[in-house]
């Protein structure tokens, strides 16, 4: 017998959407583990392109299994010139994530077999889109200043040729390993936003490629991806350390949501964003002092005591955006970093849901009108 489930829960809280084995999380202790492996390991032990491989296909790599995927990935970082010809067009005063939406979707257009049957074409298209999202990105933002690209540099690894490609210089290497570490702690989060429309778009067994455009659009909004970006604009209006109290106590009278802080699953802080702080702190030693990370800090302990009692804590957008900053990001490509880092996930739910798919077709409940008769529109 088949059970109905005709309660509605605004936003699907709560609502189990799959069965997946690829992350999980703890909202009460603050535990995040992938494929069973806690988030602080990886962070300390692992490296993005590890993590991504076992995120993807559930185990951790041996040696050479993850000398030939980082091999085939720095083989695939360069795009086809017609690609650079089409962002070339891109207007410079867009969104770069709507530049690397129209991108990720335009993969599909130069890459469009289809056979999602076979474990080799799942292969290439993760070894594509994980080696051409950080190239793509990176040539937006040079394209959109006027200059060329910066072509991808074959003895970087991952992260150092992302920062390399971006800022045309080759990075310092704490500097480098500290991105590879944000990259790790974004790569999953299990269903939210951007991961279950991943999961969805992939249930009509359309390309790996309409997958992750689907996602981006997903994650580009201010209550997901875009939050750490606002971060930064919200640390800025506020100016100094004097004006946080004021600042907060607006947005509560004002029931106006404080960039930053809140998330759906955690009630305590979220634990990438105790290993961030430690990373800002890391890079503020050694590359000198961020003033808005005075300011955050006192935003912590002012909203905790305001709102901690709710269970609102910082989430992982609140110390991106100061790492990302020092580590030379421009604040809007924020969230196409996060992209780097989270297609990793994305591709892990789509292989998951390809496994034992069924179309994503829930119901809804109808509140509109029956039986209207139609009024001709001279009489409306
Ligand atoms: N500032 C002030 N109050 C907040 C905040 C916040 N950031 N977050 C939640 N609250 C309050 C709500 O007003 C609500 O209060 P009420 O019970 O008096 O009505 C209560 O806490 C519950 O909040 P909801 O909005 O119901 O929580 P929900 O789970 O729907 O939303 C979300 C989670 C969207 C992340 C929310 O906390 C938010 O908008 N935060 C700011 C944006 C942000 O930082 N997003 C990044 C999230 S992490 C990520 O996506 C990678």
């Amino acid at each position: 017998m088949s059970v109905v489930c005709i309660e509605f829960k605004p936003g699907l809280e709560g609502v189990p959407a799959t069965q997946s084995s690829v992350s999980y999380v703890d909202g009460q202790l603050g535990i995040l583990e992938y494929r069973g492996l806690n988030i602080k390991e990886l962070a300390k032990k692992s490296s993005f392109l590890e993590t991504a491989f076992l995120l993807i296909w559930g185990v951790l790599p041996q040696k050479e299994e993850l000398e030939s995927f980082e091999d085939d990935i720095r083989y695939h970082r360069r795009t086809k010139y017609r690609i650079r010809d089409m962002m070339k067009c891109f207007p410079e005063t867009g969104h770069p994530m709507d530049a690397l939406q129209t991108s990720a979707a335009a993969l599909g257009l130069f890459y469009s077999r289809r056979a999602l049957d076979n474990p080799e074409y799942i292969r290439t298209a993760v070894v594509r889109l994980l080696a051409k999202i950080p190239t793509m990105v990176a040539a937006f933002q040079l394209m959109r200043k006027g200059n060329d690209p910066v072509q991808p540099k074959d003895d970087l690894d991952y992260a150092a040729n992302f920062l390399y490609m971006l800022n045309e210089k080759e990075p310092d290497p704490l500097a480098a390993h500290i991105f590879d570490v944000c990259l790790t702690l974004h790569a999953e989060h299990t269903i939210n936003a951007s991961t279950f429309s991943a999961m969805v778009t992939a249930s009509t067994l359309t390309d790996p490629y309409a997958v992750v455009a689907s996602a981006v659009g997903t994650l580009a909004g201010p209550l997901h991806g875009g939050a750490n970006e606002d971060v930064i604009n919200m640390l800025s209006e506020i100016g100094s350390v004097d004006n946080v109290r004021p600042y907060v106590e607006k947005c509560l009278e004002t029931k106006a949501k404080i960039m930053g802080f809140g998330h759906r699953v955690y009630k305590v802080k979220d634990p990438r964003t105790i290993i961030l702080q430690e990373l800002a702190e890391k890079l503020f030693d050694k590359f000198g002092w961020d003033k808005y990370y005075e300011i955050a800090l006192e935003m912590e302990k002012v909203v905790e005591e305001k709102l901690g009692h709710k269970g609102i804590y910082s989430n992982v957008d609140f110390y991106s955006g100061l790492v990302y900053r020092k580590l030379g990001i421009p604040n809007d490509l924020f969230t196409p970093v996060f992209v780097i880092a989270r297609v990793a996930g994305w591709l892990a739910h789509w292989k998951e849901q390809l496994a034992t798919n069924r179309i994503f077709r829930p119901t809804q409940i109808y509140e509109g009108e029956h039986n209207v008769s139609y009024t001709p529109i001279e009489e409306r």
